[in-house]
């Protein structure tokens, strides 16, 4: 018999909203993420519309993606918007200097972009470039993309066989000017940050949620300079501050920077190592919070995570500059946890975006650059059994007797994790057991609704190290999942050890 860990949860007690965009995504021009991922080029013998793999948004378009980030990342920084303009054969290319000094064509451009949007259901989510642009360079794509009526940038679009403005609300000012978007100290960005948000106008009733390039992991004193010179949050001269969220950026590397582990070679203690640098996901959105309540108690300003996920060493022989990794149940269970953390966040975290979503670090997808067979990941299959969490409200849960937990060297791994939210008459229960060998019930006591029926599916593997394949496509995916019971107050359910599973519970 295993551990039994009593939750309760008060279904009829909502907390915030769980925003649909901390489902987000990140796509930039990086490796085989859009070349070769999203876009295959209207010469291709692979399904695709304009040049962009329909199997591909096929897959993604179950995950209901809310928003898709663009370009990058560092690649942001040196990219220049009207490059990628007009008739291909004619646009310039350039050296992707910071991703594998390859050429880019510039094939996929601001329309490309754009229809990929379309395609996949989600909002484009532009980062621009502060680091190596300038002001004009993003003006004028702001005026580009969203200006009705008539202008330069309105004629430009238009003579590029697009009529109506695009809709764009999600604005990045730069990306990582701590570091490779122009190296910059805090204060001196705060500053340009404000001037390039001026500038980045609303155009008609097209209005940006302007979002300035912030922290690095626990750089508190980054996210409070921003604060500080963020200007008015309400005065009658200027009601808007010059940007409305900042950024942050974590991922989970257990190793050092040089030798970040194999994505699927490694043993329990790697495995534990990893769940250990996960967690602090929740340290991290609490400090960076603390520091934004110091000037915003109200809560305007918002937290967008526009850049989290697992980071390996790349696969055996591929090109360094790619940042191609496999993905195992150990990704899928990070993901899981990252997503508790955020739904109890859900009151400052606006946005997260997951790094990336094709071929790059810590993908929904992978696809073979031989044969072009499409796998999905086990993370995949987190963001689509999680999806239900998408804009509802979030249900606070308490376990009184506290959560299990393991030492791992010096820290403190809590192994059971657990967030609900409600929305439609149905409570979304996720439940995560991370320890790698022992199973524990999780004896839900749902207060406050009656449940009338149940669904329940659970990722596993007998491997942590399990992973997706050409060959194997479904060796890590969903499975329905009985051993859940109906008890006096409410539920309980086995989770298997290294599991992750859901219930969906409709209500009476
Ligand atoms: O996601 C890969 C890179 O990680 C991004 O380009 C950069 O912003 C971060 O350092």
């Amino acid at each position: 018999s295993n551990a039994v860990v009593p939750a309760i949860i008060n279904v009829d007690v909502e907390g915030p909203v769980i925003s649909r965009h901390l489902y987000g995504h990140f796509a930039e021009h990086l490796g085989r993420c859009i070349y070769g991922g999203f876009y295959v080029g209207e010469d291709s013998d692979l399904p695709n519309a304009g040049g962009i793999r329909l199997d591909v948004v096929d897959a993604l378009r179950a995950l209901n993606i809310p928003n898709l980030r663009w370009p990058g990342g560092c690649f942001a920084d040196e990219y220049h918007w009207m490059d990628g303009i007009g008739p291909k054969d004619q646009r310039p290319s350039m050296v992707n200097t910071h991703w594998g000094n390859v050429e880019e064509n510039n094939h996929f451009g601001t329309h490309e972009f754009m229809a990929l949007c379309e395609l996949l259901g989600a909002e484009p989510y532009i980062s621009g470039n502060v680091g190596s642009g300038t002001v004009k360079e993003m003006s004028d794509w702001v005026e580009y993309l969203t200006r009705e009526g008539d202008s330069p940038m309105v004629r430009l679009r238009k003579a590029n066989g697009r009529d109506k403005p695009w809709r764009v609300r999600f604005w990045g000012l730069g990306n990582e000017t701590w570091g490779c978007g122009g190296n910059m100290t805090a204060q001196h960005y705060a500053d340009e940050a404000r001037r390039y948000g001026t500038y980045c106008r609303d155009h008609g009733d097209n209005k940006l949620y302007r979002i300035a390039a912030g922290a690095n992991t626990d750089d508190y004193a980054w996210t409070e300079t921003l604060m500080k010179t963020l200007g008015s949050l309400g005065c009658a001269y200027r009601p808007q501050p010059f940007y409305q969220a900042l950024s942050l950026h974590y991922y989970t590397v257990p190793g050092t920077w040089q030798d970040k582990g194999d994505a699927t070679v490694f043993d329990t203690g790697d495995y534990y190592a990893t769940m250990v640098q996960a967690a602090r996901i929740d340290e991290l959105l609490t400090g960076h919070s603390n520091v934004m309540d110091c000037y915003d108690p109200g809560k305007k300003v918002g937290l967008v995570l526009d850049e989290w996920g697992t980071w390996w060493n790349v696969e055996p022989g591929t090109n360094p500059g790619f940042l191609y990794q496999q993905n195992t149940l150990r990704d899928a269970l990070v993901a899981g946890l990252h997503f508790d953390v955020f739904h109890r966040h859900a009151d400052r975290l606006v946005m997260a975006n997951i790094a990336q979503t094709v071929n790059v670090l810590q993908a929904m997808i992978l696809t073979d650059p031989d044969c072009g067979a499409l796998v999905l990941t086990p993370t995949y299959h987190v963001f689509e059994m999680n999806k239900g969490h998408q804009d509802a409200a979030s249900l606070r849960v308490d376990v009184p007797s506290g959560v299990p937990a393991r030492e791992v060297g010096p820290a403190r791994l809590e192994t059971v994790s657990v967030s609900a939210s409600r929305k439609d008459g149905r409570v979304l229960v996720s439940m995560s057991n991370l320890d790698a060998a022992e199973a524990v019930d999780v004896e839900l006591d749902l207060r406050g609704g009656t449940v009338a029926d149940v669904r329940s599916r659970i990722l596993t593997a007998e491997k942590l190290q399990a992973h997706n394949t050409p060959e194997t496509p479904g060796a890590v995916a969903p499975r329905p999942h009985e051993q859940v019971t109906a008890t006096a107050t409410g539920l309980r359910v086995h989770l298997p050890a290294h599991s992750f599973v859901t219930v969906e519970a409709r209500l009476a």
